[in-house]
């Protein structure tokens, strides 16, 4: 049996990919291996979203290439967003043999077997329909706690900076019943928790069903799992969603919104399809109905023609806000977006990380006051495993997805219990049992 080993970098999205791309191998006679060495077929799922992802898979892809020059029947692939970007380009480096782009991995096995035969082979053509819904993934998660499902792939949005529609094509909603049955499958299996997937969920509509009747199924079929979603977009996330969300006792409260930028200019020019006050609204609109809501975000620092003010309105909104948490990036200028072909990439790469820089100083500031926010309140948390900074403590998740320790001999990954919180870190909740 060939064995075949993958690594997996951007977004969640990708890790639910990869799960898919072992189903169809092993369906296929192939084996996993988690060890490079001992491969025959080395790949890497990728992502494109900013140039220092690119960047470091190609530094991953001389790296397999050592690994090639020993042993020359060693295939490597390139799987997913920059195999959909870069297509021709990696094989043309010499150094891939495989390029497979996220909708056409049923075509994998196939691909192998040629490429095998002596020939670099290349398939990227995207689809309008292919959502695996068949395929039931091989479950990565290594303590067999939380698993991804995905519901919808692609994406219709058109911000202007960002590459996601050229990579992982149009939008389309996998059928509610395949999803039900993959959730039913977890749940059988013993997992506690699903995080729902696709680059806009409330976008997600099958024969009639939308997201909000999704995800109140889902949470009714599986009652005591714990049920997740990401990622959600602030024009589009209605109050069904939130209704839902609110009635439902699996479903976590927490809400992953990105915002990208508090200015109203930047914003239009993103073509983000919300103002500031508009996104603002929604977030008093959901601590209303949910007041223990978690709200985090995403953020891009220095985007297209950003002066100082417009960086101090996105100051001010993360201030109005208080995110419980944020991933922040500078502006990476993608080919063919466009904001790559009609604005200039003009804040310079030194202002652009002072207000990176800015902004997480920031965010540190507003992690650490959700959290001591949180002192002397009780949650239940789903174990995830042991701590990694001590043996004697456990870690899990409460529902707003903050991180939990606590020292405990008695639990272990899958249970739940109930803490109180202590004391807290920037990062994490110390916790006692109780
Ligand atoms: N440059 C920097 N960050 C980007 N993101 C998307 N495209 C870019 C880009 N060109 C960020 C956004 C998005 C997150 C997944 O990545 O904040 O929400
Ligand atoms: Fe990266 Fe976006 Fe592709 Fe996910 S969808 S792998 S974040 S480029």
């Amino acid at each position: 049996m060939k064995k075949v080993y993958i690594e997996t970098y951007g977004c969640q999205m990708n890790v639910a990919d990869t799960e898919t791309v072992f189903s169809i191998l092993a369906q296929n006679g192939y084996a996993r291996t988690s060890d490079m060495d001992d491969a025959d077929i080395i790949m890497a799922n990728t992502c494109s979203i900013r140039d220092n992802a690119e960047q470091r898979i190609w530094g991953r892809i001389e790296q397999f290439n050592l690994r090639k020059k020993r042993h020359p029947e060693v295939l490597v692939g390139i799987l997913g967003c920059m195999a959909e970007r870069l297509k021709d380009e990696l094989l043309d480096s010499g150094k891939v043999d495989i390029v497979a782009g996220p909708d056409t991995y049923r075509k994998l096995p196939e691909l192998i077997a040629a490429a095998a035969s002596g020939t670099p082979q290349i398939d990227v053509m995207l689809s309008r329909e292919e959502t695996y819904a068949d395929i039931t993934p091989v479950r990565l998660d290594s303590n067999g706690v939380s698993a991804f499902i995905s519901i919808m792939r692609g994406c219709n949005n058109a911000c202007s900076y960002c590459v996601v529609p050229y990579t992982r094509g149009a939008e389309r909603s996998r059928d509610f019943s395949s999803i039900l049955r993959e959730a039913c499958d977890c749940a059988s299996r013993g997992y506690r928790e699903i995080t729902l997937l696709g680059q806009n969920v409330d976008s997600y509509g099958f024969e009639g069903t939308g997201f909000a009747e999704l995800l109140g199924m889902v949470a009714g079929q599986v009652p005591d799992v714990r049920i997740r979603f990401s990622t959600s977009n602030p024009q589009d996330i209605s109050e069904k969603v939130l209704t839902t969300m609110a009635s439902h006792p699996n479903i976590c409260h927490h809400i992953h919104l990105p915002v990208q930028s508090g200015s109203d200019r930047i914003l239009e020019k993103m073509r983000r399809r919300y103002t500031r006050e508009g996104y603002l609204s929604k977030v008093r609109r959901i601590r209303e109905i949910m007041p223990d809501c978690a709200i985090t975000t995403d953020v891009i620092a220095g985007f297209c023609s950003e002066t100082e003010q417009d960086h101090r309105d996105t100051l001010s909104l993360f201030e109005e806000v208080g995110f419980d948490a944020a991933y922040m990036f500078y502006y990476s200028e993608r080919p063919g977006t466009l904001a790559a072909r009609k604005y200039p990439d003009d804040v310079d790469l030194a202002t652009k990380t002072r207000r990176l820089e800015e902004i997480i100083t920031l965010q540190n500031r507003l992690s650490l006051e959700s959290n001591r926010r949180d002192i002397g309140k009780t949650f239940t948390v789903l174990v995830e495993g042991r701590s990694k900074k001590s043996p004697d403590e456990l870690c899990g998740r409460n529902s707003q997805n903050k991180m939990c320790v606590w020292p405990d001999s008695r639990h272990s990954a899958g249970d739940t219990l109930q803490v109180r919180v202590k004391d807290c870190t920037q990062a994490t909740l110390l916790c006692e049992e109780i």
